[in-house]
């Protein structure tokens, strides 16, 4: 199977009540666990990539490592840039073979991510790419962005309607509280998602897909592994999996999802490398760590995303 758009699986997903889950790829060994995972659970799957990720890793390895994962997996799998920051490389995934592209400009003033986004969307859709959009801002790091959480603000359900329209977007992240990265909420706070804005957004524009960033979950399985082998994340909380699957029975249809393939790789790579100081073949910990991620990914697939066997 070739590369797909998320248009199918979107309308699929909203009328389903299921959510896609949209995975953070930078190597071999991370993609071949997710796409194995998603392979044999049937369901359809977006493998998502960064500015980061093409810096670190190269546009070309990337789309040729995930045209070989189309050949071992027979499930519908779409090419995503993540967080696209401008217009230039947004062009830059479009012409190099992906198949959607994020632009953010939630940083931008209202008139500005709209004249953005509306640019991006008119060039992508020329080319057969979809194109998803944000608005509303999440705290948290990626990349070179840091948004601290007094700097982070929810969505305003008054401003999606139009901003949907004029844009021509095919999907919107929003934020209701969630954040990127592994400490999303203070030590002590209890975790809260603003569902009721959530709510309010999908009557405005119903039957739209909604976007849901920063929703790793923080698996405490791999924190404690990671504890154990000489690291430090004492502090770190997710959101709870009963709330994101709450999200994806709504009108979320993708929920992003990095920072638990982070920690599940690199959970695996410290236990081998704890265990025996002596291993020095990258084999021997690089497969841990995709052992880590495929596991992790079909538990998504299966507890939180509920998108086993709809591919
Ligand atoms: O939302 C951002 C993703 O977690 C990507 O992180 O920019 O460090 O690759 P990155
Ligand atoms: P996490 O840091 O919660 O995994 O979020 C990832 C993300 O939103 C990528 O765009
Ligand atoms: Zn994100």
């Amino acid at each position: 199977m070739s590369l797909v758009t998320t248009k199918e699986m979107f309308r699929k997903a909203y009328d389903g009540g299921y959510a896609v889950g949209a995975f953070n790829v930078n190597n071999m060994e991370i993609i071949q666990g997710i796409t194995e995972a998603a392979g044999e659970l049937r369901s359809p799957l977006i493998l998502q990539v960064s500015a980061g990720a093409r810096k670190y890793a190269n546009h070309t390895y990337l789309t040729g490592l995930v045209e070989a994962a189309l050949i071992e997996n027979d499930i519908p799998i779409a090419l995503h840039l993540d967080h696209g920051a401008d217009f230039e490389i947004c062009r830059s995934c479009i012409d190099g073979g992906f198949t959607s592209v994020m632009i953010d400009a939630s940083r931008l003033p209202f008139e500005e991510n709209i004249a953005l986004t509306r640019q991006v969307a008119e060039y992508a859709h020329e080319r057969g790419v979809v194109v998803e959009a944000e608005l509303g801002q999440l705290s948290g790091v990626e990349d070179d962005v840091n948004v601290s959480a007094e700097d982070a603000a929810y969505t305003h359900p008054d401003e999606v309607e139009e901003f949907v329209s004029r844009t021509g977007v095919d999907s919107l992240a929003i934020a209701i509280g969630t954040s990127h990265g592994a400490f999303k909420f203070k030590p002590g706070q209890k975790p809260q998602l603003r569902f009721d804005i959530l709510e309010e957004i999908a009557r405005r524009i119903p039957g739209f897909p909604i976007v849901l960033h920063g929703a790793s979950s923080v698996s405490p399985e791999y924190v404690k592994i990671i504890q154990e082998n000489g690291g430090n994340l004492a502090d770190a909380i997710g959101i709870p999996e009963d709330m994101l699957r709450q999200a994806a029975k709504s009108a979320v249809c993708k929920i992003n999802i990095d920072s638990d393939l982070r920690l599940a790789m690199t959970a695996g790579v410290r236990q081998v490398l704890y265990n025996d100081p002596s291993v020095f073949d990258p084999r021997e910990y690089l497969k841990a760590g995709r052992a880590n991620v495929k596991a992790l990914v079909a538990h998504k697939i299966v507890n939180v995303l509920g998108s086993n066997g709809k591919a």
